[in-house]
Formats: C-alpha cells, sequence, structure tokens
C-alpha cells in the first residue's frame, strides 16, 4: 500500500476536527491578503511532500531520465508560460528548445513552470540535476488557457484538470508493485482515486473543480467537510503527503506524517483563497439562447431539477445530503463498491451546477459524458416523460449556468 501512517490518539484527532468546524467565526470574503496568500500556497506549496514523491516515490529519478515535455503534456501535465522568459519561449516556437528530452523538463521545473509540481534543481559542473519533486494542489485543480500552444498557456486556478492522468504519472515510479501499477494506470484522464491508497478499493472519481464553493457548507461529492479545509487537510496529508496530520474517526483516518506540522498553518490562507475563486460564465456564444431559455422552465417544472439543484448555486447541500437511491450515477462502473459507502457520511450531496460547460464528463464516476447523456439519465431513471428536443434543451440549459 502506498501510505504509510501511523495511528495518533483519538483526542489529538478531535482536537484537528474541532478546527474545521464551521466558518460563523469565520467570514466568507476575507482579506486581500490572505487570498493572495493562500493563492501561493495553492500554486507553490508542497507541504513537504517531497517525502513522498522523491524519498519514497522517486519521481525525481523518474522525471529526470524518461519524461520530456512532450511526455509531460501528453499525460496532461500544463506548463505556465508566465514563467517561461523569453528566450524560452522563442525557442519553444523556433524548435530550438527540445521539447523530447527530458533536460528540457528539468528545465522547466527549475523556472518553476510546471503546474502543480515543483523541483529542487542544484547546478553541478554546470549541468542542471533534479534533486527533489514535490506537488501542490495546481497539480490537479489547475489548468492552463492554452493561449501559447497547447498544454502551455495562463494559469486558470480552481479548474479540474481533466487531461491529467495521475494514475499513469504515479505508475511511472520504480517503488511500486506490478499490481499498485495496474490499478494506477486504470484511472484514465482526470480521474483520481483519494481513498484508495487507504481502504485498497479501486474506485476513481472525477477531479472536480475547486471553484465556486463559497458558501457551500458540504464538502466534496458526498459533503464529508462542512468547510473546504475538511478536505485539505484530508488530501495534503493522506494523499499528497504532505507533513502533519489528519484523523476522522467516522471513517478510521488517522494519518501522521512526520514530526512537523507544514499543513495546519496554511488551511486558513488556503481556504481564503479557494473561497475566492468563482466559476467560469459560459463562453458568449457557446449556447443557444432560445433553447437554453425552455430548457430553464423544464428544469423548474417537468425536469424537476430545482427540487434538489436550487437556490443560487443550485445545490441543497447546506440542507441535506440523498441516499444512494436518490442518485443516478449508479452503479458505479467496473462494478467497484458505491463511492458513497468509501466516504463519511455514505450519501452523496447535489452536486452544485454553476460553471457545468466547463468539465464534462459528468457525476461523480464520469458516467455521464455530456450534459444530454446526463438529462437523459435523469429522464429514463426517474421517469421524466421528456422529449428528446425537450431533453436537448434542458441540456443547453445546463450548459449556460
Ligand atoms: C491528485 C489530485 C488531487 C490533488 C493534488 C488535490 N486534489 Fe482536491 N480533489 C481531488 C479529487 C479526486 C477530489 C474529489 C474527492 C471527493 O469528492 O470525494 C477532490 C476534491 C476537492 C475539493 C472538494 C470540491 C467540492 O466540490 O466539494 C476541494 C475544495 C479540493 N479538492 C481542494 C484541493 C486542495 C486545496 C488541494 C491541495 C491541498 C487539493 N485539492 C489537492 C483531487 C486532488
Ligand atoms: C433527488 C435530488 C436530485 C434531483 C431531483 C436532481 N439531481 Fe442532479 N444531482 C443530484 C446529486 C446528489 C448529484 C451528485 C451525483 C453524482 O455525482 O454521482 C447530482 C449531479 C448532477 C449533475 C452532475 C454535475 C457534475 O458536475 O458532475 C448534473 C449535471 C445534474 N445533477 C443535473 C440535474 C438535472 C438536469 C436534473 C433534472 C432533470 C437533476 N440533476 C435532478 C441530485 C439531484
Amino acid at each position: 500500500m502506498l501510505t504509510k501512517y501511523l495511528a495518533v490518539p483519538a483526542l489529538l484527532g478531535m482536537v484537528f476536527l474541532a478546527g474545521c468546524g464551521s466558518d460563523d467565526d469565520r467570514p466568507d470574503q476575507p482579506d486581500p491578503d490572505l487570498v493572495a496568500e493562500g493563492r501561493k500556497i495553492f500554486r507553490f506549496d508542497t507541504f513537504g511532500d517531497e517525502a513522498r514523491w522523491t524519498d519514497t516515490l522517486r519521481m525525481h529519478e523518474v522525471i529526470a531520465t524518461q519524461v520530456s515535455p512532450a511526455t509531460a503534456l501528453a499525460v496532461g501535465l500544463k506548463v505556465d508560460a508566465d514563467a517561461l522568459p523569453p528566450a524560452v519561449r522563442e525557442g519553444i516556437k523556433n524548435g530550438s528548445v527540445d521539447l523530447n528530452s527530458p533536460h528540457t523538463t528539468v528545465t522547466l521545473l527549475k523556472l518553476n513552470a510546471v503546474v502543480g509540481v515543483i523541483g529542487k534543481v542544484e547546478t553541478v559542473h554546470g549541468k542542471d540535476v533534479l534533486r527533489r519533486v514535490g506537488v501542490t494542489c495546481a497539480l490537479c485543480h489547475s489548468t492552463v488557457d492554452n493561449s501559447f500552444a497547447a498544454g502551455i498557456g495562463r494559469r486558470l486556478d480552481g479548474w479540474a484538470n481533466r487531461d491529467l492522468n495521475p494514475g499513469a504519472i504515479i505508475a511511472l515510479s520504480p517503488a511500486l508493485s506490478t499490481a499498485q501499477k495496474a490499478v494506477y494506470n486504470s484511472w484514465g484522464k482526470g480521474r483520481y482515486d483519494p481513498r484508495f491508497s487507504l481502504d485498497g478499493i479501486n474506485g476513481p472519481v472525477l477531479i472536480p473543480p475547486a471553484y465556486g464553493l463559497r458558501g457551500i457548507h458540504r464538502i466534496t461529492y458526498t459533503g464529508d467537510g462542512d468547510d473546504v479545509t475538511y478536505w485539505n487537510r484530508y488530501v495534503a496529508v493522506t494523499q499528497m503527503g504532505g507533513l502533519g496530520s489528519f484523523s476522522d474517526p467516522r471513517i478510521g483516518v488517522h494519518v501522521r506524517n512526520g514530526d512537523v506540522d507544514l499543513v495546519g498553518p496554511k488551511l486558513p490562507a488556503l481556504r481564503a483563497y479557494q473561497l475566492s475563486l468563482e466559476a467560469p460564465p459560459a463562453p458568449p456564444g457557446s449556447v443557444d439562447a432560445a433553447a437554453a431559455a425552455r430548457g430553464a422552465l423544464l428544469f423548474k417544472g417537468k425536469g424537476q431539477c430545482i427540487s434538489c439543484h436550487g437556490g443560487e448555486k443550485f445545490t441543497d447541500a447546506n440542507l441535506r445530503l440523498h441516499p444512494v437511491s436518490d442518485v443516478v450515477s449508479e452503479q458505479e462502473p467496473g462494478g467497484a463498491p458505491s463511492y458513497a459507502s468509501r466516504t463519511a457520511t455514505k450519501q452523496y450531496r447535489t452536486t452544485p451546477l454553476r460553471g457545468l460547460w466547463q468539465h464534462p464528463p459528468y457525476f461523480h464516476n464520469g458516467s455521464a459524458a455530456t450534459t444530454a447523456e446526463v438529462v437523459a439519465r435523469y429522464n429514463e431513471r426517474k421517469g421524466l416523460g421528456l422529449s428528446a428536443a425537450e431533453i436537448s434543451d434542458l441540456a443547453e440549459y445546463l450548459k449556460s449556468l
């Protein structure tokens, strides 16, 4: 199993959980300095997770010998064009920078230009050597706008990187068994199983957006936490391998990495940044306005969507969660057990729908490829009696949110 963890006393766990309570005492619109600090953490802080990615998984060796920029882009890693000096930009354009050489990847890491991957590069006898590598939140929850080239552009924080194949990247590690590699290689693009390392079950979910969450007090697909901080601590410690502790008796998870806490002190700023990220509006001209207007009426009427997807964020998350029998996304693909059954609440949160156009496929397990497939699924499972034209109108409306 990938994660090494030590039990921490339950009492300690309670203390940590107490820190993740409701945010009544913490305003949802915090000060700009905290947001700016949180942005730095979101993009660049590894929380000391080099302990996992370098010391355990030896990804620095893999990157320096096998991962050219072309390979990195092919597994969905993104390059921050703003971090590239003019000479490198020019070299990429005119072909003098070799995108098929792992050396170039090391150069990009030295420039801090690979989104979500932080490398420590030392120059030895005039040659760049990659010593340490770690990952940040931006690895999964940022992408770029492709303004320079495919996969190279300006950062878009909070956008799920649905091109990223985290399993294929982890599977490159020489430290894993053949059986572990097979699991990681089975996940595919945009998917990650944030519980496999703890419960050994293989049932990946889509990387969700980290934007549009202000005012929503149930976090994750299953509403496990009442604040982003719950999940930030979970993922930073148990998945990224950051130094610090996470404990939740509801799922029997008690993890402590190292003797220092490089996670806890950063959570308030990290939270402020996430809550500042708005869902992106649909690009102008991308939606047929007349069809979407008809769809809006179906959303409230015949489709009955509003009964769960109500309010400004299109979710009843602050009021209730839903049993598995309410959702139309299960059975899980590949015969995996219900994702909800592996979580603290065993239920699903109604997903907020703003920015939906931006991140197909849909549902926690990606089982609907398009908004039309989503509506067709509801129509069939809930017996809504929508015509083909109505399905298409409602699907158009969903793309406008
Ligand atoms: C390896 C990929 C990966 C990394 C790195 C990662 N996440 Fe996630 N994140 C996920 C997945 C997958 C989920 C969905 C889990 C679930 O809902 O059960 C998720 C869920 C979330 C959610 C909940 C969204 C919602 O709709 O409730 C937030 C917020 C979030 N992540 C923020 C972060 C932050 C902050 C970091 C850095 C500390 C981070 N993530 C690092 C993959 C990742
Ligand atoms: C009984 C409550 C309920 C009703 C009614 C309902 N939904 Fe949902 N919806 C949910 C829940 C819960 C989820 C999360 C399921 C999952 O991720 O597997 C969800 C997920 C979705 C998603 C996926 C969002 C994403 O980012 O992956 C879309 C789109 C959606 N619903 C649209 C609709 C439409 C359109 C209707 C009406 C035809 C509708 N829903 C009716 C509760 C409901």
